[in-house]
């Protein structure tokens, strides 16, 4: 017989059980404006968007763009100069809502060094649900579930300098799993770890999106984003484009350069496989999308 939670629509199990995931965050920002203090300029400029509780977005653009400070908004690091964000309706210019903001949003940056805390590995995933003020046994719950989802239980007594860069990311992944966040923001997490640490990583990414998180995701490479669900370009701190992302990797070639991107093997062979009639235009530019297609 199927498990109850096979039979529950997604809403209802999440309600139902604190051991599962909360539903992803929606994270909304107004006429978003952003400028640094003494700087000359403004980084973003009214900026109007919505990201859905459970989309998953890829957000691109050149260097310098604004996309980092875009992820600062949305977890309350940075307020915005003009303009609103509001995660999950809360506005996050309001008093005291830093702490709930930061429960809902997590950012994953780029070097894992840079969001260790602690030398061993079991004490630095405890850190979060620390801070929350969470009871013991329920940290050492989220230590474990944390852990064990990332791979990396078994190595829970080590010290964390014994860990390779694609296990101390797991490790930053694992830390906010244990704070369990509606929202993990990428900031081009990916772009240290060597090719075998990056499909693990991609795959846990993948996994926490399918429970439900919503996935912002900074990125320069656009293998990354084959299974986002849109995708929003930054130029100069303006939304430039924004639309689903198989609309954008099935651009031709020349649209995706002049926009200062390269097209993904995968999308270039989703392109010749339609043009001789093999799989729809509806196909995702993935691997499993395409493999499945084919086999039918
Ligand atoms: N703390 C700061 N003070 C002043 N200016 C800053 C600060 N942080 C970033 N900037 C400037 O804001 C602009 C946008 O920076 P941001 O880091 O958001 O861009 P980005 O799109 O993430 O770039 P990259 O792809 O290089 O990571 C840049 O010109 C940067 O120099
Ligand atoms: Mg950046």
């Amino acid at each position: 017989m199927a498990p109850v939670s096979a039979m529950l629509p997604r809403w209802r199990l999440y309600s139902w059980s604190t051991n599962l995931m909360s539903l992803g965050t929606t994270l909304y920002l107004e006429g978003a404006e952003f400028q640094y203090q003494e700087a000359e300029k403004k980084i973003l400029k009214g900026i109007d968007l919505e990201i859905r509780a459970g989309e998953w977005i890829a957000l691109l653009g050149p260097n310098g763009s604004g996309k980092s400070t875009l992820l600062k908004l949305f977890n309350a690091l940075l307020l915005p100069s003009q303009g609103c964000c509001f995660i999950d309706g809360i506005n996050t210019k309001e008093t005291n809502v830093s702490e709930i903001i930061r429960s809902k949003v997590s950012i994953i940056f780029q070097n894992p060094e840079d969001q260790i805390v602690a030398s061993v590995v079991e004490e630095d995933t405890a850190f979060g649900p620390e801070n929350l003020g969470l009871p013991s046994p329920e940290i050492k719950k989220r230590v474990k579930e944390a852990l064990t989802e990332v791979g990396l239980w078994e190595m829970r007594k080590q010290p964390v300098s014994s860990l390779s860069g694609g296990q101390k990311q797991r490790l930053a992944l694992a830390g906010v799993l244990a704070i369990k966040p509606g929202a993990l923001l990428l900031d081009e997490a990916m772009s240290m770890l060597d090719p075998s640490s990056r499909k693990s990583f991609l795959d846990l990414i993948k996994r926490e999106h399918g429970y439900g998180r919503t996935i912002v995701q900074v990125t320069h490479r656009l293998e990354e984003i084959v299974d986002s669900d849109r995708t929003f370009i930054i130029t100069d701190g303006e939304l430039s484009w924004h639309g689903n992302t198989e609309t954008f990797l099935s651009m031709s070639d020349d649209s995706i350069k002049n926009m200062g991107f390269a097209k993904p093997p995968v999308a270039v062979l989703k392109e010749e496989l339609v043009k001789n009639g093999t799989v729809a235009m509806s196909t995702k530019s993935n691997i499993a999308d395409i493999r499945e297609k084919l086999c039918l």
